[in-house]
């Protein structure tokens, strides 16, 4: 079972009725991106080999703009949930298929991933949450049945299938309307399996969805970011000092420090992302503490305020400008180094250089000028 295929369709094709807003609410910005679009971005991952979206006639120019850079097939759906459902089965070409809401953007991956674990060990996956409310039946505002709790679930999507179970499902189905798959599989095929859902995995309905209160994305919590520049002249000398190496070089760099640039780029990025004030603030350049400081010490001194505030560095993406010296001879170097001080792996910490193209300041050898951004972890 471990190499079955797994494909994924998103149904995208309603009209949103309920949220009433002028278009199809799926189309309606979330967070500063419309709201489909986080639901396509969770899917693209390396388990899910394809992903087929539906989109109503009207949707259908947008909707296949926002699948474009994700590679995803966009089909026309239909009237209903069940015949849009329909129509998309036609086109998997998976032995296991995810059938998800594109009104619900809040999944987790961990959810995805354990919906096809699901498939894999059980023949379907279906995600569902225990209620926490009372639930009762009632007719004409009268109580007429209650329902046990604990074996009441509310049934969310993902819902995952081998793909021939759900088609053949579907086949048998004939013109009936089902409002999810797990109905259609649970009438012509067995009795489908639960999983547990998230509480978090809410699905747009009513345009208050879309309000704050709503549960953020998941973006990894407690982690935080920051980004640092530096730029220093070049002066009289025959080296430099970068990302904690002297190279050789027909300049120096005009600094009160070593003029480590790769490093006052990196500690200000460190600073900015444990929310502290920038390196003039710490390592004044009219101290005389600091006059031809070794930079890479005062990098470890800014890991340890972090260390101070509960936080440690897990990655440093670095870009160096520089007309000269060339730096590829040096980066691994300069890598072992810097990760070596920030106290994480090799791979956590990237470097590439580049020069200007002979333009600006850079370009006219005058000086470099360093960017480094940097993720920190809450610990
Ligand atoms: N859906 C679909 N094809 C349809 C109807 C619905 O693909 N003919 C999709 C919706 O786009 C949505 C999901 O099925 O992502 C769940 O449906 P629902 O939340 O009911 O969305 P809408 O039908 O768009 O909303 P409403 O019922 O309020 O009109
Ligand atoms: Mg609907």
């Amino acid at each position: 079972m471990s190499d079955l295929k797994v494909s994924a369709i998103i149904c995208a094709a309603g009209k949103g009725e309920r949220a009433g807003f002028d278009k199809n609410k799926l189309l309606v910005p979330l967070y500063g991106a419309p709201a489909l679009w986080h639901t396509l971005k969770k899917f693209d991952m390396p388990e899910i080999s394809e992903v087929i979206v539906t989109a109503s006639a009207k949707d259908f120019k947008e909707i296949s703009a926002l699948c474009k850079p994700f590679s995803y097939k966009v089909v026309r759906g239909g009237k209903t949930r069940t015949e849009s459902v329909k129509n998309a089965l036609n086109e998997v070409t998976g032995e296991i298929v995810l059938i998800h809401d594109g009104a619900r953007p809040f999944l987790s991956k961990e959810l995805i991933l354990n919906a096809i674990d699901g498939v894999k060990k059980f023949g379907s996956a279906i995600c569902a949450v225990k209620l926490t409310d009372t639930a009762v039946c009632g007719q004409l505002g009268l109580v007429t049945d209650r329902l046990d709790r604990d074996s009441t679930f509310r049934v969310q999507t993902p819902q995952g299938f081998l793909t021939e179970d759900i088609r053949r499902a579907y086949e048998l189905s004939g013109k009936a309307e089902y409002t999810d798959d797990s109905a259609v599989y649970g009438e012509f095929i067995a009795p489908p399996r639960l999983i547990d859902g998230e509480e978090g995995n809410k699905k747009l309905t009513f345009a208050e969805d879309f309000n704050a209160e709503i549960p953020p994305l998941k973006c990894g919590a407690g982690l935080r970011a920051g980004i640092g520049i530096d730029v220093h002249a070049f002066g009289d000398g025959n080296s430099v000092t970068l990302g904690g190496i002297k190279i050789p070089c027909d300049k120096g760099l005009v600094a009160h420090s070593d003029g480590d640039v790769i490093i006052h780029a990196l500690m200000d990025a460190l600073l900015s992302a444990g929310g502290l004030k920038d390196i003039g603030h710490y390592f004044p350049d009219n101290d005389e503490e600091f006059k031809g400081a070794n930079s890479a010490e005062l990098l470890k001194r800014v890991v340890n305020f972090l260390k101070g505030e509960n936080l440690v560095p897990c990655g440093a993406s670095i870009t160096v400008q520089a007309e000269k010296p060339k730096l590829s001879p040096y980066i691994d170097k300069m890598t072992e180094v810097l990760s070596g001080i920030l106290g994480i792996e090799r791979q956590a910490v990237a470097i590439s250089a580049g020069t200007s193209e002979k333009l600006g300041f850079v370009g006219e050898g005058l000086g470099i000028c360093v960017y480094a951004l940097v993720t920190l972890k809450e610990i």
